[in-house]
């Protein structure tokens, strides 16, 4: 039998999101429903309701969760009711070239749940990035959950569905920092500072933060970060080629997703470093090069498609450390809000002095 729950819906561009009746559907083949524990207020659920994405209004927001599976759909048997789950954006094939070759981020056939979920009137919604977490339950494929240790708390395994996922990746997976290695991390928001615990993970010896807030720059340093320069009134390059020796960075991740930032990262980077760029750029921006500067520099310049994680792999592996005390994934959590203050909690991301507001159920 369908469900109702409560669900925060943006209903237009621009306008205010609100707390509606969200009408859960029985999972089908393939489907599960997931009663949400907590899911984080990241900016992308900020761009769905400015329209920045799509114009599939109306909107049912929130990606970053975890929660325990309700129940499942014909057909499924990776998880059953009762399992604690992180969400993920898209279960992937396992079948085509890029599953094949471990790469199932570059998946060319990935799918969320084929039903919708819908307003009282019947009128369907979009759940945010195939998810839909600001509810009670949503509706997902069976393939965007992945079983992680129970004990952990909701709020703190939820982050692993984006942000934190996202920079810890960009440093371990994408990056391959390696142990002694210096690393400069551009832009310290969340990604970027998440970044800074994956770089500290991986060993690097150095870890150089860079942004144009101090306030920033004091978070990174507690995340890990072990020299700090405010962009503003620093060179970041000179700052990071003076800090090396003149050599540059062996990996320099740049966490805005913006030209002069990449620019800086280009150039921060030793001769044979690595530019790892996880800042997601707007489809306008370019950047120009001097292709004697590309010629002249080995080394590689990658992107990050969601930290490069294999789910299954790295969010259980990334919960046991938090567990351990080897990372503290807890810093990212600034605070615990209700599905009835998203809105708020947008503006507070605006003004920038929150890391993550987390919705907890
Ligand atoms: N130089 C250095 N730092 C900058 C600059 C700049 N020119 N402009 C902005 N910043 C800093 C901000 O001060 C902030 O600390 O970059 C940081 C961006 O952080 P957030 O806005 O919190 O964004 P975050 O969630 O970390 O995401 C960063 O990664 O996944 C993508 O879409 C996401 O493009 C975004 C980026
Ligand atoms: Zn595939
Ligand atoms: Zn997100």
């Amino acid at each position: 039998m369908a469900q109702q729950v409560r669900g925060v819906v943006a209903p237009g561009k621009n306008e205010p999101v609100r707390v509606e009746t969200v009408i859960v559907p029985d999972p089908g083949p393939g489907e599960a429903v997931v009663k949400v524990q907590a899911s984080g207020v990241c900016h992308t659920d900020l761009h769905y309701k400015q329209g920045g994405i799509n114009d599939d209004f109306p909107f049912l927001l929130g990606h970053e969760a975890a929660g325990v599976v309700e129940s499942v759909g014909p057909d499924v048997t990776d998880v059953a009711p009762g399992d604690f789950v992180v969400l993920n954006w898209r279960a992937v094939c396992g079948r085509c070239r890029a599953c094949r070759r471990g790469r199932p981020w570059y998946c060319f056939d990935t799918h969320n749940a084929t039903q919708k979920m819908t307003l009282e009137d019947g009128t369907e919604l979009s759940a945010a990035l195939g998810i839909g977490a600001f509810a009670e339950k949503t509706l997902v494929a069976a393939g965007q959950c992945t079983k992680v240790d129970p004990s952990v708390s909701p709020a703190v395994a939820g982050l692993l569905g984006c942000g934190v996922m996202a920079g810890i990746g960009a440093a371990v997976n994408t990056g391959r920092v390696g142990r002694g290695d210096t690393v400069a991390v551009i832009g310290c928001g969340g990604v970027g500072d998440a970044a800074v615990v994956g770089s500290r993970l991986a060993g690097a010896a150095r870890i150089i933060a860079v942004d144009i807030d101090d306030r920033k720059l004091e978070t990174a340093r507690s995340m890990g970060a072990t020299h700090t320069v405010n962009s503003r009134t620093t060179d970041p390059v000179e700052a990071i080629r003076e800090l090396t020796g003149g050599f540059g960075a062996d990996v320099v991740i740049e966490a805005v997703g913006r030209p002069e930032t990449y620019r800086q990262a280009f150039y921060a980077r030793d001769l044979a470093g690595t530019v790892v760029l996880v800042g997601v750029p707007t489809p306008e921006m370019k950047l120009e090069l001097p292709l004697l500067d590309v010629f002249g520099r080995g080394g590689a310049l990658k992107s990050s498609w969601y930290g490069d994680c294999l789910p299954s792999r790295d969010f259980p592996m990334l919960i046991d450390l938090h567990q351990q005390g080897r990372i503290d994934l807890g810093a990212f959590v600034t605070e615990t809000i209700g599905l009835g203050d998203v809105e708020d909690a947008f503006a507070r991301m605006h003004e920038g002095d929150v890391l993550r507001s987390v919705v907890v159920l």
